[in-house]
């Protein structure tokens, strides 16, 4: 197969593009920074399909042609893309900060509308049905605290997956992936319980077994799909529950901070009085 993933220089989409590569077929990898890339290409010698580099930025509106332009002479066709770059923001506090919402909703929905057009015309040539996935998350099933950019995000492009399984259907196999908690530089930053957390490996198998039935959507663990299903038709539940843990770890951030405030003071007043 020919294949393009984008945001394969870590994470899920590294792993992705390492076992594509090892199952024999070839490999566009993208994202922004050409020595991750490499260093995937690097990691793949050896193994029997290939590698291949391409710097694209998924935020980017006006590269669009020029890396349509790029990836037609790097593939004679395409046969499976995933749009998997990413990017997770929490909100702070009680502010939501509009220009943080617009670089995640710029990577994680825009991002694929580029994708998406850049790859088309050679989707098209692929001489079998071909298939489009977009890499979205079970975080976008329900709301979740802090999560009012990256989870928003997240549920848009469920639903642009959706939309486009009817539109490009004539031609095209469209899937919306929803992975659970996957160890990745993404989430090494979250300072919350992760459940079901599972490798950037294990993740890719279930990516690379799952799309192999060509489904819609793709939901993995399922421990983890079947808690937020009932989560959902629990009703008010829920979001009584995390209403209870947010406002205990607000109450928390208040403590911390009132604790740091007089060490701050006293400071001040020893730097005056040396
Ligand atoms: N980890 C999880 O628990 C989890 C769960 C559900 C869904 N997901 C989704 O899975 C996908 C992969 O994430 P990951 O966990 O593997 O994290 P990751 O290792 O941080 O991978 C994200 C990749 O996206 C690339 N990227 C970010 N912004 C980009 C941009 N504007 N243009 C092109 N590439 C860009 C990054 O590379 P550069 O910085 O070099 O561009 C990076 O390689 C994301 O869409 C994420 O939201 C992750």
């Amino acid at each position: 197969m020919q294949i393009w993933i984008t945001g394969a220089g870590s994470g899920i989409g590294k792993a992705l593009a390492l076992r594509y590569a090892a199952g024999g077929h070839s490999v566009v990898v993208s994202g922004r920074t050409l020595d991750k890339l490499e260093a995937v290409r690097d990691e793949a010698e050896g193994l029997s399909g290939r590698i291949i580099p391409m710097t694209f930025d998924v935020t980017d509106d006006d590269a669009v042609p020029a890396s349509s332009e790029q990836l037609a002479g790097l593939t004679p066709h395409l046969d499976l893309v995933i749009m998997n770059a990413g990017a997770c923001e929490y909100t702070k506090g009680q502010t939501l900060d509009p220009a943080m919402f617009r670089r995640v909703m710029d990577a994680n929905f825009f991002g694929m509308i580029n994708t998406t057009n850049v790859a088309l015309p050679l989707l098209r040539q692929a001489p079998d049905r071909p298939m489009l996935a977009g890499v979205c998350s079970l975080a976008g099933f329900i709301g979740f605290p802090r999560a009012e950019a990256y989870a928003a995000s997240k549920a848009a492009s469920r639903y642009l997956m959706h939309s486009l399984h009817i539109d490009f259907g004539d031609f095209v196999d469209v899937c919306a992936i929803n992975p659970g908690f996957v160890e990745t530089p993404m989430t090494e930053r979250n300072d919350f319980p992760m459940p079901f957390l599972m490798t950037a490996d294990e993740a890719a198998g279930r990516i690379q077994t799952g799309l192999q039935k060509r489904p819609r959507e793709l939901n993995f663990p399922r421990r983890l799909t079947f808690a937020l299903r009932l989560a959902q038709l629990s009703g008010g539940l829920w979001y009584t529950l995390m209403r209870r843990q947010r406002e205990k770890s607000l109450q928390r951030e208040k403590s911390l901070q009132r604790d740091k405030e007089p060490r701050k003071r006293d400071n001040k007043e020893q730097n005056k009085s040396a």
